[in-house]
Order: C-alpha cells, then structure tokens, then sequence
C-alpha cells in the first residue's frame, strides 16, 4: 500500500511537471481512476475520452486504456503528444478485424453506408464513413436507416445486432467479439435475477442478445455509471468489465452491485470480467511514459487524415 501511495505520487508530480493530463477509462485500476479525477484529468466511456482529449489545453495526452483509444486521441490531436502506460494493451474487437481483410470486405460491398466501432485500429477507420461508440451507435445508426442507407458494420456482432433489431436497419456485418462480455450468460443471468427480485439489470451492449434482453439499462460504460446513480433501487445486476465497479461504488455507495454471471464467476475463477488489456494499465507505467517517453502513438499520415472523417462526422452529431 505504501508503494502504491508513493508510485501515485510520482506520477502525479510527473503529470505536473510535463504539463500532461490523464485520460482514463473505467475498466482500468482503481487508482489510475482516482488519479485522473485528483489531477483534473477524466475518467469515461470512449466517447469522452474522445472529446476530452481533443478539447483540453495539455500537449501530452496520457491515455489509460486501450490502444484504440489512444489511437483516437492521437487521430484527434496530431499536434500533442499521446503516450500509453503499455503500448501492447490492444482489444479483441480490434484484433479481431485486420484493416486488409476489411478493406476486402467493403470493397466487395461498395453501396453500403460503412460504419465502424471505436474499438477499431486508424487503418480500419480509414475505410468508414462512420465511427460510433456504444453510447451513440443507436442514434446514428438510426439517423442513417431513416435516411434509407444500407449499413456494413464491424466489428462487434453483438452490438451490431442490438442495434439491428432495436433500428430495423439492413446491416451487413462483421462477426466480432469482445472477450470479455462474450462471456455472460443469458440463462445463469435468469437465476439469478429470482435470487434478486428488486434488482435493475444495467447490461454494456458488447454482451449477447441473450443477456441484452434481460436489461433494464443497455448503454455505454458511462449511461452505466449513470444509471446506477439516478435510478431508485437497492441494487444492480451489472453486466459489464468489473473494472466499472470502482467508480460505480464511489458514486453510489449505498447501493448493492452484483457481478452478471459469466462461465467462469465460480469459486476458481472470481473476476473472469476483467479485459486482460485493460490491466495492463499501471501506475508504474505512467511513469515510465511520462519519464521515458516510452508508449508514444503515432498514427501516420495519410491513414490519420482519412480516419478522422468518420470520427469528426460522429462528434458533429452528437454534439
Ligand atoms: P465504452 O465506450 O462503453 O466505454 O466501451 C468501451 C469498451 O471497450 C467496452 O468494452
Ligand atoms: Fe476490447 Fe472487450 Fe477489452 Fe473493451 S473489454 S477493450 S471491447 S476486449
């Protein structure tokens, strides 16, 4: 503990003296959270993080997620400097969907309306006409299928087809998945939802169908935290990283959180909802990009131009 004070105060002293701000998601380690929110920095869904990166005065950016996340940032702000506790933190949706073999795929399906996930790396965005986050991927789906386009999604299959059925829009899509909310599950979810009969099911969108049909809330990580701090109930199935708890017990500590069950939630296996990659986050590793210069991002041209569109297309909508 009293290494973890000191290395928090390292880097914070370090944030000072760089003139650097924090960026951080939810799913990361509960002090690189405190940090972000002590130092004047954020801590959100990726949607915020997009914007906050973009609009804050800092010219370096240490952003404490995943690489895509980083990637955006840099993509936003090619003038500032972006750095990342551990270089290696990717995602499975991302890993999931090389730029070469989506490229093929929207080759071959040139009348279609190309709309990406964040968690996407800067060549497969250079491909979209769109890129959406869980927090707006309704509404903008939902703007384009109004407006009579036919959709190509990637990459995550499991938000593509929430928001299918929740739009009715024709989408052609990738078959993706997070390995983390891949894991839920529908069935165990029910059982324990009797144990619970007063409890409000707050689901992330990445999960299965059957599990998204047994939401009370299907949002974003923050609609999530949202949630749990404004509706009126005793306690929360959350179905989500668990990464999500740290800051949902913060802001409502009086309300009880229950992890969803995923295969693994069994007396081997206590927290199979974690990202793997999101743990790589690590107080040691600010410090390290901060002193070193080490986990710079750098998103190289034309590919940075090119995935802007899709990005700035989605931060002028939701504006
Ligand atoms: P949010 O944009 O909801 O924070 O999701 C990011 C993510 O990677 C969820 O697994
Ligand atoms: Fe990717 Fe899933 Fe990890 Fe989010 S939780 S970064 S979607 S692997």
């Amino acid at each position: 503990r009293d290494e973890r004070l000191a290395l928090k105060e390292r880097a914070r002293t370090l944030l000072k003296e760089r003139g650097a701000v924090l960026v951080a998601h939810y799913y990361v380690d509960g002090d690189l959270q405190d940090l972000a929110i002590e130092t004047g920095g954020c801590v959100s869904d990726s949607l915020e993080m997009a914007r906050f990166g973009r609009d804050h005065a800092a010219q370096t950016l240490v952003v404490a997620g995943v690489r895509f996340m980083g990637e955006s940032a840099k993509i936003l702000s090619p003038e500032k400097r972006v750095l990342m506790p551990d270089l290696d933190a990717t995602c499975s949706l991302d890993l999931g969907c090389p730029a070469e073999q989506f490229a093929a795929f929207c080759d071959a399906h040139p009348d279609r309306t190309v709309v990406v996930y964040a968690n996407t790396s800067a060549a497969v965005k250079a491909r979209a006409d769109w890129m959406v986050t869980s927090s707006c991927a309704l509404s903008i789906v939902g703007h384009l299928h109004a407006q009579g386009k036919k959709i190509l999604w990637a990459p995550d299959r499991h938000l593509g087809s929430y928001v299918q059925r929740q739009t009715g829009a024709d989408m052609l899509m990738w078959t993706g998945d997070c390995i983390v909310h891949n894991e839920f599950k529908g069935t165990e979810l029910e059982l324990l939802r009797r144990e619970h009969p007063l409890a409000k099911v707050l689901v992330h969108p990445e999960s299965p169908q059957s599990v998204v049909e047994q939401a009370d809330v299907v949002g974003s990580t923050a609609q999530l935290l949202k949630a749990v701090i404004e509706m009126d109930a005793p306690e929360f199935i959350v179905a989500t990283d668990n990464g999500m708890f740290h800051r949902m017990k913060q802001a409502a500590p009086n309300k009880r959180l229950i992890e969803a069950p995923t295969a693994g939630n069994s007396a081997t296996c206590k927290s199979c909802a974690h990202c793997p990659w999101m743990a790589m986050n690590a107080l040691q590793g600010v410090i390290d990009c901060l002193e070193k210069g080490s986990g710079e991002i750098h998103v190289e041209e034309p590919v940075r131009s090119q995935a802007l569109g899709c990005i700035d297309r989605m931060l002028d909508f939701v504006k």
